[in-house]
């Protein structure tokens, strides 16, 4: 069942009834200010990070869902409703609402009343803007009273959830005009505030909840809405909310448009105040000045949307099939933006205040991103590798505000050095930047320990060949890309984590996961250090390599799969030895993907293993048979029931890697069904059974021995979707960014006759087409670049501004 629509002319999603089955949302911000948006108009803002900037608050797991966001109430007579149905939940006439790139639009009709709430945050500037139209299809003159709605937050989000005997004294406000300053703190230490205002006078206001709201009352029932009127009250602690209401006279046929803005602001030290106790407005009022007229907010939609354009005008494919398409070139890289933008912080499933930015995550999140913004990937991978030790251990997370790293989960993922490497060498292909390699970058952000950023990639990997186990696999450490298999941990009792309780990092268990990275990454480590002469350092790095490839071929080989690990008593994970947790994704997607067991076939019988134990029709599953009770020896894998998340759900992210993987073994056709799985606008059709938004990935589908087979969570934010786009755009349609410039080597289902691509690459335009007529999986014939035959598949580097054309003949 759907419950909407892709409109690929407008590039967005239209939903078509407000009763979705979870709330479907979308992000607004790409830059300081975010807000996340549902498809009733819930939602919350922030600056920057979730956590220590927070504007607005949000209630999580409330019952009802999602009752905060950003409100529009219509009162029309004793009618109250709301454009996105929420909360009042008063029944429409119609509803629509179209998530688009950077912007959603909900509008509602009632009793002949039409209201079109448009929502987002303009480029360059740290606000987001509401403009409701209001329009009168009525016969008769409509008499309406408008409000607009926020609750705001404290701040600091955990804080503001928590610390209740404090808070419920700090709250303050302002009001000037229709504008309305929540300046709760800035009175001491802090130097921002935030502004709530419209573009035209207002007719009543009311900073308090309780004012507006009724203290017994709530959102779905404000008693100012109500009374069609607010009260003028002022916040003096409490909860200081933003309501503001303007009453509308419309003829019929007449329609009325307001702005509602809520923005951010900040003062230097000395220029806090205008008098005592009294805050300096001006950036608020320039920022008003810069939205006060409909044009104004005609020209910031604009120039989102040209920004946008521009964007994803970088790989735009045509395949003839409409779902691909509107994937490759729409959803999938807005996806990676957002992922690039939030790693795992912000969404309606990760809080905001916990997780902060992930080393492993952000590393792998450029993966999807570099090609569209390749400067913010530049920021990124110093502003990270500035979070590694000098050993060349990192912190696994770090916080966005001021990027260091977080010292309560600390260090001892050891996977997470290796992806820094994996990074930055895609930064390298992407662009051919060599002189980020030259870059001064602390260690643990402590500048006078800065080192070149090829000295931080060399440690990444040495990292690894120091922490060989007993087996001469890579040491786990506290967990490796599974945060769940924690084989040092041990953790007995409840509320202790998994990861970093006890004596977390062993000398014993090893992961052959992190072997096939080290494989992977290592090659491309090796080639970093061709590239710059360091030729006996490339052989010795390739010698170690070779050394863990004949461990991972022996020690981590199973008889018909690679196992998973070994654990801190040595004993093997993931083999036929087991009872339980037989088989895994995770080393099976990676070796092979290293290229480990191609020539032996191993790596053909891995797959085929995979497929036989692990696929479903709704994608592969993260191991079997799934673990029934709690293992002390494998951690937090085992407290999930069977089938959900790492415990057998379908982890999305690593479905990608088997898609790769198959292509990296010339099966096109299986690379594909692999990727259709999972895919959203494949999926759409089962909406009902999947729940989440039917546009974007989730990080984990329930797997075959859930009850709820088939339905996902925690939507949005996953490495699923860089590697999604790395998987279809680079190993399936196979244009390639490599060091010496962009190859093509496809591997595509036999049925699929042909497909152009476009790609900007290094400042040039390839206009490529690809023509399987012969009905293969893999291989190529022939290459023309601007009609002449090229020998190979790497297209010849074309100078920036230029445009080629490109025709390739598989066969
Ligand atoms: C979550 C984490 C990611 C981890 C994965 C598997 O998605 O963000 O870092 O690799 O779970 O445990
Ligand atoms: C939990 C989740 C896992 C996630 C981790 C992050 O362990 O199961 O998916 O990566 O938390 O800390």
């Amino acid at each position: 069942m759907k419950f909407g629509y892709f409109d690929d002319q407008n590039k967005e999603y239209v939903i078509t009834t407000p009763q979705t089955p979870l709330p479907w949302i979308n992000y607004l911000g790409s830059e300081d200010f975010f807000s996340l948006v549902s498809n009733t108009a819930g939602g919350y803002s922030f600056y920057r990070d979730a956590r220590m900037r927070r504007l607005t608050r949000y209630r999580y797991n409330s019952s009802p869902l999602d009752m905060d966001g950003h409100r529009i109430y219509i009162k029309d007579g004793e009618t109250v409703w709301n454009p996105g149905w929420q909360p009042t939940k008063t029944p429409l006439d119609s509803y629509s609402c179209r998530h688009g790139l950077g912007y959603t639009i909900l509008e509602g009709k009632k009793d002949g009343v039409t209201a079109r709430q448009e929502l987002f945050v303009p480029k360059g500037d740290a606000c987001e803007l509401d403009r409701v139209t209001v329009c009168n299809g009525s016969t008769v003159v409509k008499e309406l009273d408008l409000f607009s709605y926020v609750e705001f937050c404290l701040w600091n989000a955990v804080d503001d959830s928590t610390n209740f005997q404090r808070n419920y004294s700090t709250g303050e406000v302002e009001v000037e005009g229709g504008a309305i300053y929540h300046k709760t703190e800035y009175r001491e230490r802090r130097s921002h505030y935030a502004v709530f205002w419209a573009n035209c006078p207002v007719d009543s206001f009311d900073t308090t909840r309780d004012a507006f709201c009724g203290v017994y009352g709530g959102p779905a029932d404000p008693q100012a809405v109500r009374a069609g009127q607010c009260s003028g009250s002022i916040a003096h602690g409490w909860a200081p909310v933003g309501a503001l209401h303007i009453h509308l006279t419309l003829a019929p046929g007449e329609s009325h448009s307001i702005l509602f803005g809520l923005g951010y602001i900040e003062n230097p030290q000395q220029e806090k105040f205008i008098a005592p106790g009294v805050i300096n407005k001006t950036r608020a009022h320039a920022m008003m000045e810069r939205y006060a007229t409909d044009a104004q907010v005609d020209a910031a939609r604009a120039a989102l949307r040209t920004h946008w354009e521009q964007l994803l005008s970088t790989y735009h494919l045509e395949s003839g099939d409409e779902k691909l398409d509107r994937m490759v070139n729409i959803w999938h890289q807005y996806q990676c933006m957002v992922t690039f933008n939030m790693s795992r912080s912000a969404s309606y499933y990760e809080s905001g205040t916990g997780r902060g930015m992930g080393f492993r995550d952000s590393c792998q999140d450029l993966l999807g991103f570099v090609h569209i913004i390749p400067s913010r990937a530049r920021e990124r991978i110093l502003d990270i590798a500035a979070t590694q030790f000098a050993d060349g251990s990192a912190y696994h997370q770090y916080q966005p505000l001021t990027k260091k790293g977080n010292r309560d989960i600390g260090t001892g993922f050891n996977d997470d050095p290796l992806w820094l490497i994996a990074g930055t060498a895609a930064y390298l292909r992407e662009t051919g930047d060599w002189s980020i390699l030259d870059e001064q970058v602390p260690f643990d952000n402590d500048a006078s320990k800065a080192q070149s950023l090829m000295e931080h990639l060399r440690r990444s990997f040495n990292f690894t060949c120091t922490h060989l186990g007993p087996h001469g696999l890579p040491l786990i450490g506290r967990a490796d890309w599974n945060d769940c298999l924690n084989l040092n941990c041990f953790s007995e009792h409840p509320g202790e984590s998994f990861q970093i309780t006890g004596p977390s990092e062993g000398p014993v268990a090893e992961s052959v996961f992190i072997a096939g990275m080290f494989v992977k990454y290592g090659h491309e480590y090796a080639q970093l250090c061709d590239h710059l002469n360091l030729t006996e350092e490339a052989a010795a790095a390739r010698k170690h390599i070779d050394a863990v490839e004949q461990a991972t071929l022996t020690a981590g080989w199973d008889g018909a799969w690679f196992r998973r690990a070994y654990d801190a008593f040595g004993k093997p994970i993931g083999s036929k030895e087991c009872t339980e947790g037989q088989i895994f994704i995770e080393p099976q997607g990676m070796c092979v993907m290293a290229g480990i067991g191609k020539e032996s076939g191993q790596a053909a019988q891995a797959l085929a293993s995979v497929e036989e134990r692990l696929d479903t029709k709704y994608g592969v599953v993260l191991l079997q048979p799934a673990y029934t009770s709690y293992q002390l020896n494998l951690g937090e894998i085992s407290s999930y029931p069977p089938g959900y998340k790492e415990n057998a759900g379908i982890f999305c992210h690593n479905n990608p890697w088997i898609s790769c993987a198959e292509a990296t073994l010339g099966h096109g056709d299986r690379a594909f069904a692999v990727y259709r799985k999972t895919c959203p606008a494949y999926i759409e059709d089962i909406s009902e059974i999947h729940r989440t938004e039917p546009y974007v990935y989730s990080q984990m589908v329930a797997g075959k021995d859930a009850p709820t087979f088939g339905e996902a969570k925690n939507s949005w934010l996953t490495g699923t979707a860089a590697w999604t786009f790395f998987n279809i755009s680079q190993y399936i349609l196979g244009i390639q960014p490599t060091l010496d410039g962009l190859k093509v080597d496809p591997c595509i289902p036999h049925t699929l006759s042909g497909f152009t691509v476009t790609r900007r690459f290094r400042g040039a335009v390839y206009h490529i087409t690809v023509d399987n007529a012969a009905g293969v999986q893999h291989g190529i014939k022939a290459v023309t670049v601007d009609g002449k035959a090229i020998s190979g598949n790497v297209l010849p580097l074309a100078a920036a501004g230029t445009e080629v054309t490109v025709q390739v003949t598989m066969g």
